[in-house]
C-alpha cells in the first residue's frame, strides 16, 4: 500500500453495534470528506481497469459515492443501479438474497449491448449485492470490464460469488 492509501484506511471509522448489536459498521464518511484520501481510493479502485470501461456503475446507495467520483476522474459515464421501484423505466431487474429477506435492483438501458462496465461498491460482505449487479449488467447486454470494492470483509467469503473482484482494503 502507498502511504496515501494507508492514511485513507485510517479514516474509515469503526462503529460497534450499528445498525444492530454485534455488527461492526465501517463508516467511510470521514474518508470521503478528506480530499487526498478520496482521490487515493478512487484512483486505486479504477487502476487495474483504466482505459477498458465506458461507464462506471454503482449500487445504491453507498456505491453511488464512489462510482460518480471514479467516472468524473476517469472521463467515463455513470450509471446508477437502484433499489427496485426508484427508476421510472427499468430495463432489467434482478432479485437477490440478503441476510434477512430479499432485495431487488434495477437499471435503465443506458447499459446496452457491448457497453463495458466497471462495477463498484463500498463493501463486499456476502457478495450477494455485487453478484446481482453483475447479473443485471449481463441481462442488459453489457460486459463486465471489472468489479471493484473499497472494503472486503474477508471472513464472509463474498469473493466466491464475484471471482476476481478487485479490493482496496481487506479486513
Ligand atoms: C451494503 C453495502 C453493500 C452491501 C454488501 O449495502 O453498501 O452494497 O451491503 O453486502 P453483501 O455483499 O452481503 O450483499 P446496503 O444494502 O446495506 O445499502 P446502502 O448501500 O444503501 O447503505
Ligand atoms: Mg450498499
Amino acid at each position: 500500500d502507498t502511504p496515501e492509501l494507508q492514511r485513507a484506511e485510517g479514516l474509515i471509522r469503526e462503529i460497534p453495534d450499528y445498525p444492530e448489536p454485534g455488527i461492526l459498521f465501517r463508516d467511510i464518511t470521514p474518508l470521503l470528506a478528506d480530499a487526498a484520501a478520496l482521490r487515493a481510493v478512487t484512483t486505486a479502485l479504477a487502476e487495474p481497469y483504466l482505459g477498458r470501461f465506458d461507464v462506471v456503475a454503482g449500487v445504491e446507495a453507498r456505491g453511488f459515492l464512489l462510482a460518480g467520483t471514479i467516472a468524473a476522474m476517469t472521463g467515463t459515464g455513470l450509471v446508477p443501479i437502484r433499489k427496485a421501484g426508484k427508476l421510472p423505466r427499468p430495463a432489467a431487474s434482478v432479485a437477490y438474497d440478503l441476510e434477512y429477506g430479499r432485495a431487488e435492483i434495477e437499471a435503465h438501458d443506458d447499459i446496452t449491448d457491448g457497453t463495458r462496465v466497471l462495477l463498484v461498491d463500498d463493501v463486499l460482505a456476502t457478495g450477494g449485492t455485487l453478484a446481482a449487479a453483475c447479473e443485471l449488467v449481463g441481462a442488459l447486454g453489457g460486459e463486465i470490464a471489472g468489479t471493484a470494492v473499497l472494503i472486503e470483509l474477508g471472513a464472509l467469503g463474498g469473493r466466491a460469488l464475484v471471482p476476481g473482484v478487485h479490493t482496496v482494503f481487506t479486513v
